[in-house]
């Protein structure tokens, strides 16, 4: 029922914990399955340094959020405002049909976090 890809990112997730000094925080839940991801990421010239994450949720959501961490790092802002859900999932190798809302929480919550980060950014 899941890709190897899944598999491997759920039973050894990427960038697991919290990160005291993020640039930009984004959290999401779904209040249908009660899942909720937060994301934390650093930022330096724009370009996203360092991701983190902290997920209570399925399995699905667990693999979203390492491969989420994995995608972004590295990535200009505006690049990482790019991956979407269908992208995380497409990365994923697919996710099954009733799982794909797992996808929404990952790209979400990283676009929350650069959007928190924009905010900090103005009010300096
Ligand atoms: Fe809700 Fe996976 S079942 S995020």
């Amino acid at each position: 029922m899941y890709s190897e890809k899944v598999m491997d990112h759920f039973t050894n997730p990427r960038n697991v914990g919290e990160m005291a000094d993020a640039d930009g925080i984004g959290a999401e839940g779904n209040p249908v399955c009660g899942d909720a991801m937060k994301i934390f990421i650093k930022v330096k010239d724009n370009i996203i340094t360092d991701v983190k994450f902290q997920t209570f949720g399925c399995g699905a959501a667990i693999a979203v959020s390492s491969m989420v961490t994995e995608m972004a790092k590295g990535k200009t802002l505006e690049e990482a405002s790019k991956i979407t859900k269908a992208s995380l999932a497409e990365a994923l190798d697919g996710l099954p049909p009733q799982k794909m809302h797992c996808s929404n929480l990952g790209a979400d919550a990283l676009h929350k976090a650069i959007e928190d980060y924009r905010s900090k950014q103005e009010k300096k």
